[in-house]
């Protein structure tokens, strides 16, 4: 289960910073090529995020910065053996973690592309993300190390899951069974439950039956 584990972690986190890449770069697919998430996307949806560019842009490049920073804090080796920059990195993180989420919230209160329902998925996944964000933070405050690990990666897989949207939406989109607008919620949300279901049994998994200073 590690080997699948790591092997999800590391594509989610290419297929993230690709989207971040994409988003940025404004890659748009050549006319009368139908690609994921949906023509009426490209058209419609990425011009809004011009109406909230300092949003738009704090968002994904933070997004981008999470997803490296995580990568670095979840290795052994580095916390091992330099704690010093562990400990920076970390506020760093959750610093950035907070303006993401919660710039994360705003657009998709904003523009969401898949109107009221993505509203509500948005709304309920931010607020796991931000608790997420500061109960590790406050158990790493309280010296609560494990306690302190298993929040972080509720937080880090929450951030992938929005990666893991971007492949269930690549995936299910050809098959065009709804409209796009409503397939782009159901897998975010979709994403969201399969990444936490699957880092909860993780987390059991790996937890010391005796959990010191927690
Ligand atoms: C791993 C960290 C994250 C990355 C790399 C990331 C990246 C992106 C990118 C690139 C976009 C622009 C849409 C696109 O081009 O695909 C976007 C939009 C968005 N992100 Fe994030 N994001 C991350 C985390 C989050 C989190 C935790 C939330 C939860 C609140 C969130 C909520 C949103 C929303 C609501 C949009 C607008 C979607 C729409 O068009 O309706 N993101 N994100």
């Amino acid at each position: 289960m590690k080997k699948f584990i790591e092997i999800s972690v590391a594509f989610l986190s290419v297929v993230g910073i690709v989207a971040v890449v994409v988003h940025l770069f404004q890659v748009a697919p050549p006319q009368g090529m139908a690609l994921p998430p949906g023509s009426e996307w490209f058209a419609e949806q990425l011009p809004r995020y011009k109406e909230h560019p300092i949003l738009e842009h704090v968002h994904i490049l933070l997004g981008g910065f999470f997803i490296l920073a995580a990568l670095i804090q979840f290795q052994p080796a580095v916390r091992a053996r330099y704690i010093g920059v562990h400990r920076i990195l970390g506020r760093l993180f959750v610093i950035s973690g907070l303006v993401m989420g919660a710039s994360g919230f705003m657009l998709g209160m904003l523009i969401p592309f898949g109107g009221s329902p993505e509203r509500i998925v948005v709304a309920a996944g931010a607020g796991l993300f931000l608790y997420s964000l500061l109960r590790a933070f406050y158990h790493v405050r309280h010296k609560q190390i494990q306690r302190h690990r298993e929040w972080m990666m509720r937080c880090f897989s929450l951030g992938l899951g929005v990666a893991g949207n971007r492949v269930l939406d690549g995936l299910l989109y050809p098959l065009q069974l709804i409209p796009d607008r409503d397939l782009f919620w159901i897998t975010l949300l979709l994403a969201w439950v399969i990444c936490l279901s699957a880092t909860e049994v993780w987390i059991r998994k790996t937890r010391p039956q005796f959990r010191p200073g927690s």
